[in-house]
């Protein structure tokens, strides 16, 4: 066993052991890849203020994420194809977050359905909302989040089409991935994901096939996102599909402080400020960068949540100490999984944990809760240089 001592660690490990084409697909940004660049590199510029001779005993990172207790304030974000990742990737990684006491977010485009994750887990999970044009199909994906039990519902707004990731495209992107020369010269260098793989729940997308009729290819996702992902989603419809749930809203992918507004005044329980990690707009600036301006508009009235780009517990903390009430991880979990399964994902969560738990204690502090602006060194152009005009 390798030894593990931070989130590039797993992904090495990844890299080796996931056949390239789902490797490739976790690993992109849209486009030219700036902004999920950006998402991680932004991080950096902000620096942490040391303080000593602080009583350090009796630390904790345990918080509250809507309302729900949390070992620390971070929640696995909705990833699809999870279960491509590795063989039921999103029982395992559920399972692991689960045992750690953070929440795990099921994506709509998930192998493992709703059903299979409540059956293998005993704590509520959320769900995350993809809206189809198909409202029969929408609200019945509603009904089966509600009777799984899952104790709220991520509605994502970023993604109505899809950005385009040229990676994706050109490795024919798939699940179960299409047999083609090219596929297969990789599958067979990838052979202990392919024994694990056979003998998983589900090879295709859970919460779709069978389902739905009528669909001309359900096993690729940009067909499927092009033909049934519904462009018209505005404001309207979010409202009526908060009606629908009826329970704890999250309002996923805002970038915006006119749109965090918007947010805050339908009354959703939170947002996620995010850009899908660099997925979808490109040239969109870093959400860790746009966090200052959506908290100075919308901090009082609505709990603020934030991912992209967060590799480390340094970045969680970052973004605590402007405020966010919490974070969601997105490749970091995903690299751990594909590195060693389900205990890769408890091995993420604890190289984070560690982080974030040490730093606060370098920085003088005890609790998530006393994190601030003082404990930060900020430029002084972080957000204003890109004000609009
Ligand atoms: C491979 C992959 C698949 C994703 N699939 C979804 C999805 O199905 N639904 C969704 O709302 N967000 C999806 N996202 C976005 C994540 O929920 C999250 O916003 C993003 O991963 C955060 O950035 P990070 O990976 O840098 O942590 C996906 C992200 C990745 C990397």
């Amino acid at each position: 066993m390798p030894v593990i001592t931070n989130i590039d660690d797993l992904k090495r490990i990844y890299e080796r052991r996931v056949p390239r084409m789902f490797f490739d697909y976790a690993e992109s940004g849209s486009w030219s890849e700036q902004t999920f660049r950006e998402n991680s590199s932004d991080f950096d510029l902000i620096r942490l203020r040391q303080r000593v001779a602080v009583d350090m005993a009796g630390r904790s990172t345990a918080s509250q994420m809507i309302g729900q207790d949390v070992a620390m304030p971070v929640a696995l974000a909705p990833v699809g194809l999870t279960g491509m990742q590795h063989a039921d990737g999103e029982i395992k990684a559920a399972r692991a977050a689960e045992e750690f006491g953070v929440p795990f977010t099921l994506s709509t485009m998930s192998i493992n359905s709703i059903e299979d994750v409540a059956e293998a887990t005993q704590k509520p999970f959320w769900f995350q909302l993809y809206t189809m044009k198909d409202m029969d199909y929408t609200a019945r994906l509603i009904q089966r989040a509600k009777d799984a039990g899952c104790s709220a519902l991520v509605i994502t707004l970023d993604l109505q089409i899809l950005g385009q990731r040229h990676k994706d495209l050109k490795n024919g992107l798939s699940a179960p991935p299409k047999l083609t020369p090219k596929t297969v010269a990789n599958l067979m260098t990838k052979w202990r994901w392919g024994i694990e793989m056979l003998g998983a729940k589900r090879r295709e997308f859970g919460n779709i096939v069978g389902h739905v009729e009528g669909i001309s290819d359900a096993s690729s996702l940009g067909a499927w996102t092009a033909e049934q992902f519904d462009p018209s989603l505005d404001w309207g419809k979010v409202a009526r599909l908060m009606e629908m749930w009826g329970g704890k809203v999250i309002l996923k992918g805002i970038l915006d402080a006119e749109d965090a507004k918007m947010a805050a005044k339908l009354g959703a329980d939170a947002i996620v400020v995010s850009n899908h990690g660099g997925r979808q707009l490109d040239g969109a600036l870093s959400s860790i960068r746009m966090l200052p301006a959506i908290m100075d508009a919308v901090g009082n009235d609505i709990e603020v949540h934030l991912d992209s780009g967060i590799r480390s517990g340094q970045d969680i903390l970052k973004s605590l100490a402007l405020s966010a009430s919490g974070v969601m991880i997105g490749r970091a979990f995903v690299y751990g999984l594909g590195a060693m399964g389900q205990a890769g994902v408890t091995r993420a969560l604890e190289v984070l944990h560690k982080e974030l738990d040490t730093t606060m204690a370098l920085c003088g502090e005890k609790g998530v809760a006393d994190l601030g602006r003082h404990n930060l060194l900020i430029p002084e152009d972080f957000g204003g240089r890109w004000q609009e005009h």
